[in-house]
């Protein structure tokens, strides 16, 4: 049998690779120290467990559920963006729940882009903006994210060419894979180049709560005008420790959460119920919980930034994320620094490349692994050098 040309063309995703990696280490004996995937060791809040076993109880919620979410988890959404970011959303038509946010990004280019037409990606970026496209029959246009410009894209620099074809741009700020911040003015400009050319701005928010040194970071959506071009993802997994929940929202625009929902209908079934009460209770019970964690990441962030200082590398301090963007040191690249230190070390680093050419001469540090276990990474990467 053949595969299908589309998935040829697609590289593998790279967590599972480095799960692989991680499996032939283990196999050998050695004692791995993943600062890989951004999955948080800490588990989900105890609240909003409890309203999980709760609600699977039920046998109402053994059924399917309904292929838009519970309207009462999309008022909930609806709720929490108004208190956190005092944006407006109508529950019926600018709210979409997700299977965790990865698959809306994947599957909103089945509603938007058709063979033929290019997607604006941040270069380096989350591989799914890129293999979502591949998928699709869509061609990828590289926005370079790079130290000068505060790993910001520049709009300027993308030919009107390519402007004129392209269905949608990505941002992701706080930013993964880089740690950075939104500049100001990052957002308008965005929305004039997206007015200026009819492309759809894609917002992907995930680490929207995970920010220090007081450092609060906005919703695209609070930026007027907004909503006329474009939507914002985010989800429960990084915020609440629900990784594995799978559970996310796209909200914005209704005429593009309505073509997102028209593929997603054809495609998925929905949520689990109780885990979309769970959610509920996530987002209006009480926050103590991510308050807390932004202190655990804070502190493993300085513990991060002391062991580069004492190794000489100059990283840039994050004020969002759950990463350090990490420049590799003289004579390697970062697929070689990578494999370095996984061989000398037996620590789990992706490289910066594998999240675009523009990620070459970095690494991606995590910081969700426990503080000893980061304390001993730390210490055989200095042992190393
Ligand atoms: C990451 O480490 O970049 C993310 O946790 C991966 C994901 O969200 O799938």
């Amino acid at each position: 049998m053949q595969d299908a040309n589309r998935i040829l063309k697609l590289p593998p995703y790279l967590f599972a690779q480095i799960d692989k990696k991680i499996a032939e280490k283990k196999a050998a004996g050695v004692d791995v120290i993943s600062l890989g995937i951004g999955d948080p060791v800490e588990p989900t809040p105890k609240h909003i467990i409890d309203k999980l076993y709760e609600a699977a109880q039920n046998p109402v919620n053994h059924r399917y559920p309904s292929y838009y979410g519970m309207p009462e988890f999309r008022v909930a959404i609806a709720d929490y963006y108004k208190k956190r970011f005092n944006v407006e959303l109508n529950p019926d038509k600018e709210i979409l729940p997700l299977v965790g946010s990865k698959e809306g990004l994947a599957h909103i280019y089945l509603a938007l882009v058709d063979p033929g037409d290019y997607a604006l990606v941040p270069d380096p970026g989350y591989p799914v903006y890129e293999t979502g496209c591949i998928l699709a029959g869509g061609t990828p246009f590289y926005m370079p994210l790079t130290k000068d410009n505060g790993f910001n894209p520049k709009f300027d620099e993308i030919p009107s060419e390519i402007a004129k074809k392209a269905k949608l741009m990505w941002l992701c700020y706080p930013n993964n894979p880089t740690a950075a911040i939104a500049k100001d003015g990052l957002y308008e400009e965005a929305i004039e180049f997206a007015n200026k050319y009819d492309v759809a701005i894609l917002s992907d928010n995930p680490y929207s709560e995970l920010t220090y040194d007081g450092y609060v970071a906005p919703s695209f959506l609070e930026t007027p005008g907004a909503k006329k071009v474009g939507i914002e993802f985010n989800s429960l997994s990084k915020t609440y420790n629900m990784t594995g929940w799978r559970i996310g929202y796209a909200v914005g625009n209704a005429k593009l959460i309505d073509a997102l929902g028209r593929v997603k209908t054809n495609v998925d079934s929905g949520i689990f119920n109780a885990i979309q009460l769970a959610g509920i209770e996530a987002l209006s019970g009480p926050q103590d919980c991510v308050g807390e964690m932004c202190q655990i990441y804070q502190r493993r962030r300085d513990m991060v930034m002391d062991a580069l200082d004492s190794l000489g590398i100059a990283a840039a301090k994050p004020k969002g994320t759950i990463y350090v963007w990490v420049p590799v040191p003289d004579g390697f690249d970062s697929v070689t620094f990578a494999n370095h230190i996984l061989e000398k070390t037996g620590v789990v680093v992706p490289p910066g490349s594998a999240y675009g050419p523009s990620g070459e001469g970095y690494i991606r540090i995590c910081l969700s692994v426990k503080d000893d276990r980061l304390k001993e990474a730390l210490e055989r990467l200095k042992n190393s050098l």
